[in-house]
């Protein structure tokens, strides 16, 4: 397909976003706005400084930088404003639902309160449901480079929020953190009944995505790009139909894959896998969602029914209500029907 045909397809496109930090979307321009009004020190005199610095080896190398910029954010009104943001770029590139993750743990241990940080966001998503027509849920990553414990008192706050916060996650530095290390504090989510996903199977290996389905019991596996290093846990992962949510961009600029045209997305779509493309931290890794789905079809030759594939999963795999995800799908359909080359 010609470049400019793709991209007004992928443009079109109704799709979900579902591996999304919101503190990965604070574009260096809102980092400085922020940090001055808060007088809060940065190592970068300006926005195109912040950009050049952002060149990473791995996922530590981003998480360092990236925890350092978070620490701007002070007032329930700094959450409003990087919420707001990220949910008019999201409804720029037809976005028509968004999972949105949150790490509340960078901000308490930096003094600021839980009521913050909710109040902040769920302000905006309330606000761009009603005015973008956007659909979104909350959901609460713990860090898991953190100790058991801590995480442990983060979900015993999050109970006063169970009606704002959807699901339970797991981010931060995998290796050396396996899934198996949380067990008890999944247990806990899923008997408030909370959903659960967790990162798993981005720099960590095969195993850790096993450890996340037997021991975590996760509705969804964000990344598991290794899976295929292990034919039993694919043949697994497509008989259980567990949703991956990878995210391309984020994977080659933290080196998971040397290049796009190493990235297995399309080897996974034909292993029949149930996989989404998201952005993970688009202010950190080139590219919102759209970027992300033309950067891989450019790369890995996607066509329009690989194309439409991922976004007909994006909302299979959405934590919606049967009644939403057909309206969306319904949606997804109309538009292929309408474009179909
Ligand atoms: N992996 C782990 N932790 C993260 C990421 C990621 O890609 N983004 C933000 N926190
Ligand atoms: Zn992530």
């Amino acid at each position: 397909m010609e470049k400019e045909v793709m991209e007004a397809f992928v443009r079109g496109l109704p799709k979900a976003e579902l591996h999304l930090h919101i503190e990965g979307t604070l574009e260096p321009e809102m980092m400085i706005d922020i940090g001055r009004r808060n007088d809060v020190p940065l190592p970068y005199p300006d926005a195109a400084a912040a950009r050049k610095a952002y060149a990473f080896d791995n996922l530590q190398s981003f998480l360092d930088i990236y925890y350092r910029a978070t620490s701007v954010l002070r007032r329930e009104q700094d959450f409003y404003d990087l919420t707001a943001a990220y949910l008019e770029k999201a409804a720029s590139q037809n976005v028509r639902h968004a999972e949105i993750f949150f790490d509340p743990q960078t901000h308490t241990a930096r003094g600021i309160t839980f009521d913050t940080i909710i109040r902040g966001i769920t302000a905006a998503l309330s606000d761009g449901e009603r005015r973008l027509g956007i659909s979104t849920r909350l959901i609460m990553c713990i860090l898991r480079d953190l100790s058991l414990h801590n995480g442990l008192e983060t979900m015993e706050q999050a109970l006063d929020y169970r009606d704002v916060i959807a699901g339970i996650g797991l981010d931060s530095a995998e290796l050396g953190n396996p899934p198996a290390k949380f067990a008890e504090l999944y247990d806990r989510a899923h008997r408030a009944g909370f959903l659960t996903v967790a990162h798993a199977g981005e720099e960590g290996h095969a195993d850790y995505i096993r450890q996340a389905l037997d021991s975590l019991h996760v509705r969804r596996i964000d990344h598991g790009v290794r899976c295929l290093e292990d034919d039993e846990l694919v043949a697994e992962l497509v008989r259980r139909d567990i949703p991956l949510t990878v995210c391309p961009l984020s994977n080659v600029r933290l080196r998971v894959f040397a290049s796009m045209r190493e990235h297995p997305l399309k080897r996974m779509l034909d292993r029949g896998l149930r996989v989404t493309v998201n952005s993970d931290d688009p202010a950190y890794f080139g590219g919102y969602v759209n970027g992300n789905y033309l950067a891989a079809a450019e790369a890995l030759g996607l066509g329009r029914g690989d194309i439409v594939t991922l976004a007909r999963n994006s909302f299979v795999a959405a934590f919606l209500s049967p009644a939403e995800r057909r309206h969306y799908l319904d949606e997804v359909d109309a538009f292929a029907v309408l474009h179909h080359g």
